[in-house]
Order: structure tokens, then sequence, then C-alpha cells
């Protein structure tokens, strides 16, 4: 067999196995609770109206449905999600500005291949979605991590990094942004910091990416506007790429993504995507189609909007209940994420072994810092447990942040 290390191409060699995955292995003993995956609950899977409606489009449109289909994705999906768009947001499309995708992680795979050459600057939320660093690094983005604070990035800080990268002469590519609910932090951008982020695309004439697949999982408060919309309305830079999946409103097994953005970049990734898949699964596209157009969607969303809020609830609940002094964490108004603080000393990588030797398990917080820092963080998912799990979970964890503790003190 040829030495695959050595004819490798440079982007494979770049690709890293992903932390999570590693460590999601370990959690898969019998009696692990885990708060460690990012899944929906297969709970509330619309399990029936998919059966009806796959028999249906295939009785009625099998050529369609089971045929390859045109890369940029069915005018029948692209129509619902425009209308999904100005009922939800606000926002006027054409089909001309839709691409629909494999669901966000082709997207994000799209936008890598799309701007990044070897050692560009692309700048990254501080902790950020790890799934986009990994596939970034592989293209070979080099990363200028921004804090993210409560209310979001840090807008100064964002400004600062941009001015300095303009000042070296770098060709910096993009902002990549998770603005609703963020994964890993649960933390939403406000409106004031939106319009500081586009006058800053303006500025630095910078592309912004908003990946935002919790921002229909939302169980309180506002929404701020998408930074698509409010660009829209105001600045027009064009500069803003939005992605949008059904992973977390519908199905992951799907696999569906929409990509929304000024048609010239559509085009692009158009042609980029051929590459990679020809086309999203016709049959899937028709289907989704089917739960937008008849109302579906709506009625699904309330029902994970409700339960989701339970789950989050009852977390916060036991947090708050189990949790040693020192210990803080962010109270999310949607998604599937809560955030926990340890103490600074603390370290969530190695007590992690710990905690699954206690049967619960999370997902270290650093694999979401693009230099690695953020080492006494956590981030735990309420959707995918159940009720009781979230209560002992948390009660577990929390006995092994006590044992730390205690350790520490002893020492003292
Ligand atoms: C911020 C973010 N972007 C993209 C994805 C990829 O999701 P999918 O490929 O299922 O649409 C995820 C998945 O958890 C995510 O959290």
């Amino acid at each position: 067999m040829i030495d695959i290390v050595k004819n490798i191409a440079t982007v494979p060699r770049r690709t890293k196995t992903s932390v999570i995955r590693e460590l999601l292995k370990l959690t898969n003993k019998p009696n692990v609770i885990s708060f460690a995956g990012g899944l929906p609950s297969p709970d509330f899977f619309p399990y029936d109206f998919v059966a009806e409606k796959a028999k249906e489009v295939v009785e009625k449109n099998g050529r369609m449905a089971l045929q390859y289909g045109p890369t940029e994705g069915l005018p029948q999906l692209k129509e619902e999600f425009i209308k999904f768009l100005k009922e939800y947001e606000g926002i006027d499309a054409r089909p001309e500005n839709l691409i629909i995708t494999t669901a966000s992680q082709q997207a994000l795979d799209l936008v890598g291949r799309l701007f990044i050459d070897a050692a560009d600057p692309v700048v990254v939320e501080m902790p950020s979605y790890m799934g986009g660093l990994q596939v970034f690094k592989s293209y070979g983005a080099d990363f200028v991590g921004v804090t993210l604070q409560d209310d979001g990035v840090d807008v100064e800080e964002l400004e600062e990094k941009l001015e300095w990268l303009r000042k070296q002469d770098e060709h910096y590519k993009f902002v990549y942004l998770v603005p609703d609910f963020q994964n890993p932090s649960g933390v939403t951008l406000n409106r004031k910091k939106r319009e500081r982020v586009l006058e800053l695309s303006e500025k630095y004439d910078v592309a912004v990416i908003e990946d935002s697949p919790y921002r229909q999982i939302r169980f309180e408060g506002e929404a701020p506007e998408m930074l698509y919309k409010i660009d829209q309305d105001t600045l027009k830079t064009h500069n803003i790429i939005s992605l949008f999946t059904f992973s977390k409103t519908f199905a992951p097994g799907l696999r569906l993504g929409v990509m929304l953005g000024h048609e010239d970049f559509i085009k692009r990734f158009v042609t980029l995507k051929q590459s990679l898949d020809l086309c999203t699964s016709s049959l899937n596209q028709l289907i989704a189609a089917e739960f937008l157009k008849t109302g579906q969607f709506k009625k699904h969303l309330e029902v994970v909007n409700r339960e989701y809020k339970i789950k989050r609830d009852i977390m916060l609940l036991a947090l708050k209940k189990y949790m040693p002094e020192g210990v803080n964490w962010v109270k999310p108004e949607g998604g599937l994420f809560l955030w926990v603080r340890l103490p600074k000393w603390m370290d969530a990588n190695k007590m992690f072994n710990e905690a699954v030797n206690e049967n619960v398990a999370y997902v270290i917080g650093s694999a979401f810092y693009a230099d690695g820092s953020g080492k006494n963080t956590m981030r735990l998912n309420f959707s995918y447990p159940s009720h009781q799990q979230i209560e002992e979970g948390i009660k577990r964890l929390a006995d092994t942040i006590r044992k730390n503790i205690s350790a520490k003190q002893a020492v003292k």
C-alpha cells in the first residue's frame, strides 16, 4: 500500500478529527448521562408527517423526487423558503439569492472553499462553533479571535482587530458569527451590536457569515432582527451571507440547509457545490417544501420550543440547586445549550475523565476556542437528555466539581 501520510494533499493533512467526536466515544457507555451532544430530541421528530409525505411525494411527483435536481436547489423548496423568510424575518429574497445545501456544515465548507487561501486571517468569536473552526482550519485559516460577551461579540475588540489586520495589509476574508443562541455559549448578539457589526463590515470591506441554526428555537424575549435583514433595510452592503438549517427545526437526518446572500456569492457557491455532491436530495427537499407549505413547520416549532423550554428550566433549576459557589452559567433564551464557567483555576479538560467515571459527560469549552483557552468552561446540552437525566446528571456533575474544589482546598 502507498504511504498515505506522504501522499495525501495539504487540505486533508490539515483536517484534524474533531475533539468532540473523540470524547463522545467515551460517553457511549450505557450508564453515562450525556450533556455532550448537540442533538435535537428524537422524541419530537415528526415521524408521521415524514412517512405520509414521503409516500405522497413519491406517488405524485416521483420522477422528480428520485431524480437528480438542480445544484442550486428545487424551485418548490425555494418558493416556500422565500415565503418563510418574509413571514418570519421580514426579508425579501428572490430564488437567485438562495442555494439549498446539504445542511449547514456543507454551507460552511462552501464558505471555506470560496474564501480561504492558506494563512488567510479569518475572524471568529471566542468561543465559536467547533465544526466551523475545523473546516476553516482545513482550508488553512489563521484565526483572529474576538472575545464573546454575554450580549454577543465584543464590537470594540472586533474593530481593533480589523484595524490591526488592515494596517498589517493582511487580506482578511470574513467574520464568522453565530449570532443567535450561539453554539457553544447560548449567547445572542444584541441589536445595537448588530448595527455596529454591519458598520464595521462596510468600513473594513469584509463579508460576514451569519450562521444561525438556533434562531427559531426561542423560548422567550424578542428576537433582534437578522444581520441580513438590518443590512437590507439600512446600509445595503450586501456583505452578509446567512446560513439556515432544518437540522434543529425539523430533522438533522434530512441534511437540508439554505444559504442566503447576494446572487454573485450564490453563483459561486453553486459552482463549488457541483463538485461536492451535484445536488441535495430531491426527495428531502420536496418533503421540506411540504413541511413549510402545510404549516407543519410552525406547529413543530411550537412543540419543540415548549418542550425544550421545560428542559432548559429543569437544567437551570438543577444548576441552582446543586452547583457549588464559584460556578456560574449563562441563561439562554433559546437554543440547545447552556454554558458553564467553573472557577478560573479549574480545568474542565482534566476533570472530563472523572466526570465520565461519575457517569456524566459534557463538552470541554476549550474545544471551541481558536487559541485553546477557556479551560474552565463547558457546554451542556439540554435538548437531548430526559427530564430525570437532566436533574440526575447535573447532580453528578456538581458532585464531581465539588470534589475538585475540596481537593484544592485540602492542598492549601
Ligand atoms: C453553529 C452551527 N453551524 C452549523 C452546524 C451544522 O449543522 P447541520 O450541518 O446539521 O445543518 C451546527 C450544528 O450543530 C451548528 O451548531
